[in-house]
């Protein structure tokens, strides 16, 4: 276990809340986009790092496509594990409090219409992937935004486990991410296909997804 300390460490302070909403309603305005180093406050970064580290390993469910009765595991396209984060635990609360805190600028900055908030805990072990997709579908989902951080101290170069960002479907260059801790990428899920490259190590990150109210007749559409 990483001492607490120099998890901190890690990520060497962070700017104010109000700070890193606006470089990211910046960079989404701008690209679509926003990479951002370094950027999960501290505090809830080390607390979801151990939070996950303790995560029994049967609470891992491998990861499905889709949901409900959709809901199929596709070893072809991803081999990760994950676990939805319910806001039960601190560790869980700290970051869904700290989400709809950028859910609400985000709507007054940039009239995004977030209405809900889903996320969940994701493991890919050595060698394991998620192959090039979209996050949501135009006029199939309520998926907006799509945001992910990353739990792994010292990630080093040659560890892989990338996130690959395209600018579009035609886009085989992209943009990678390391997947370092308390890095936070932002980014609009229908426009960016992305995928996750295999990594020689262990793999930890939280993977979120805010939505808009796509409720009829009263019913509102819960987030899973
Ligand atoms: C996802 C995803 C990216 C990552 O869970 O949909 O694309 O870097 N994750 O873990
Ligand atoms: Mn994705």
């Amino acid at each position: 276990m990483v001492a607490l300390k120099q998890l901190a460490e890690t990520s060497g302070g962070n700017i104010s809340d109000e700070t890193l909403f606006r470089l990211i309603a910046e960079d989404l305005e701008t690209q679509g986009y926003s990479i951002r180093h370094g950027a999960l406050p501290d505090d809830i970064a080390n607390a979801l790092f151990l939070y996950q580290q303790d995560l029994n390993a049967n609470k891992y469910a491998k990861a499905g496509i889709g949901r409900g009765n959709d809901f199929l595991k596709n070893k072809f396209v991803r081999t990760d594990e994950i676990c939805w984060i319910t806001g039960e635990s601190e560790a869980g609360r700290m970051w869904v409090d700290w989400s709809s805190k950028l859910q609400r600028f985000l709507n007054q900055k940039l009239f995004l219409g977030l209405f809900s908030f889903e996320s969940h805990f994701a493991h890919y072990p050595p060698g394991a992937y998620y192959k090039r997709h979209y996050d949501a579908f135009r006029g199939e989902t309520n998926r907006v935004l799509s945001v992910v951080t990353y739990l792994n101290p010292s990630w080093g170069q040659n560890d892989g486990g990338e996130l690959v960002i395209y600018q579009d479907e035609h886009d085989h260059e992209g943009v990678k991410v390391a997947p370092a801790f308390g890095t936070i990428v932002v980014f609009l899920s229908e426009e960016f296909p992305h995928e996750v490259l295999p990594a020689t190590r262990d793999r930890y990150s939280v993977a979120g997804w805010f939505r808009v109210n796509t409720s009829i007749n009263n019913n509102i559409d819960p987030p899973r």
